[in-house]
Formats: structure tokens, sequence, C-alpha cells
């Protein structure tokens, strides 16, 4: 696929993986956002769009331009992908951070009132619904997908992609409350490791969520 000025993020996305380190740096969200064009993706961040689609041709200039082509490979080997490299390690990260910001809150949370609690609710509230949304997908949609039956899942699949939009909602939120994750200067390490962990919890949602909605779902479907 030649890039235009009209292509979907998501599409891009899906067809060049390396174009979402560009997406990834200016903010540009190709998960739940993936259905608006690249330009209007731009306008609504008050970027320029044809420098935007240089440095995307830059990047997949790049030597190692060797990312998984996801939309190309068998469903159940993406299915199996999206368990390993996101499901499995949320099982263990999604805990750890909740062990964090609940610490945090309970040391600075008086220091810092218009911050940690409301950090702290969104995302046990994150957390909780991912868990749940999580399980759905393993012990229904994607068992679904597996058998050949993904042409009638458009009902669950709505639901998850809702579930995605709630999800990017909350994520979008903790950036808002960190201030883009500045670690503040009197933050303890304890602070400074939930920040970043924060921060790679977002990278990888994005990711995940992309790989889900924007390939696994319409190939689905389509199947
Ligand atoms: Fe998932
Ligand atoms: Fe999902």
């Amino acid at each position: 696929m030649t890039i235009s000025i009209e292509s979907t993020v998501g599409q891009i996305a899906a067809e060049h993986p390396l174009a979402t380190r560009t997406f990834g740096r200016h903010g540009i969200d190709f998960c739940c956002g993936g259905g608006r064009s690249i330009r209007e993706a731009c306008e609504a961040k008050g970027l320029d769009t044809e420098s935007i689609l240089e440095e995307i041709a830059g990047e997949l200039a790049a030597p190692d331009a060797d990312l998984e082509r996801w939309d190309e490979a068998p469903l159940n080997d993406l299915i199996d992908h999206i368990l390993a490299a996101y499901h499995r390690p949320l099982g263990e990260e999604l805990p750890r951070l909740e062990q964090m910001a609940r610490k945090v809150h309970r040391v600075h949370g008086e220091r810092q009132p218009e911050l940690l609690p409301e950090l702290l609710s969104t995302y046990l509230g994150l957390k909780e619904e991912l868990q749940l949304h999580m399980m759905k997908e393993e012990q229904i949609l994607f068992p679904m997908i597996r058998q050949g039956q993904g042409p009638s899942a458009e009902g669950p699949i709505s639901v998850m992609e809702s579930e995605h939009e709630s999800a990017g909602d909350a994520l979008k939120r903790l950036r808002e409350l960190t201030d883009g994750y500045q670690v503040p200067g009197e933050a303890c390490n304890t602070w400074r490791a939930l920040w970043h962990g924060l921060a790679a919890l977002e990278v990888a949602m994005h990711e995940h969520i992309h790989l889900e909605n924007n390939i696994l779902f319409p190939r689905a479907l389509a199947s």
C-alpha cells in the first residue's frame, strides 16, 4: 500500500508496523482512533501532515524494518502473539502497578491531593476493566475466532471495541493527571517506578488494542 494523506491511521499501522514509532512520538492515536485518516489525525494535533508522512517514510527505510506483518500471518498465530506479548505480561504487571499506586498514594497522598487519589482510583478502575475484558477475549471471543466463527462474532467484537475505548479514555486521563508522566522533583523511587510503569503500560496497551481493533477483528469478521 502506498500511504496517502487519506489513508487511515489504523491501515498504516497494520500494513507498516514501524510507522507506529512516528505515531507514538507525536501522540497520534492509532488504536481506538485508527479509523481517522492521517490528515485528520494530524490536523487534530496541529501537526503538518506532509512532514509526518516524511517521518514515517524515514522509519520504513530503516534497516531494521522487519517487524512482523500481522495483517498477513495466520489468525491463530496472531492470537497466540496477543496472548503471549500482552495478556500474560499484564497478568503480572497490573497487580504490580496496583501495589505501587497504593503505596505512593498512602505515603504521599496528602501532599498531592489533586493528583494521587484520582490517579489511584482511575488506575484501579482500568485494572478491573482490563482483567474482565481479557477474560472475555480469552474465554469467548478468541475461541470463536480460532474455530472459524469470526464472521458471526460481530456482537462480542463490538463490545470489545467499546471496552477498548473506555480503556483508552482511562489511559488518556492518567496521562493528563501525570502531565505526560513527568516525574515530580520530590518523587521517591516507588513513585518514579510507578510513572515509568504506567507510561510503559500505555505504550503496550496502544499496540495491543491496535492489533485487535485494526487487524484481528476485521480479519476475523471477513474470514
Ligand atoms: Fe486483548
Ligand atoms: Fe482487547
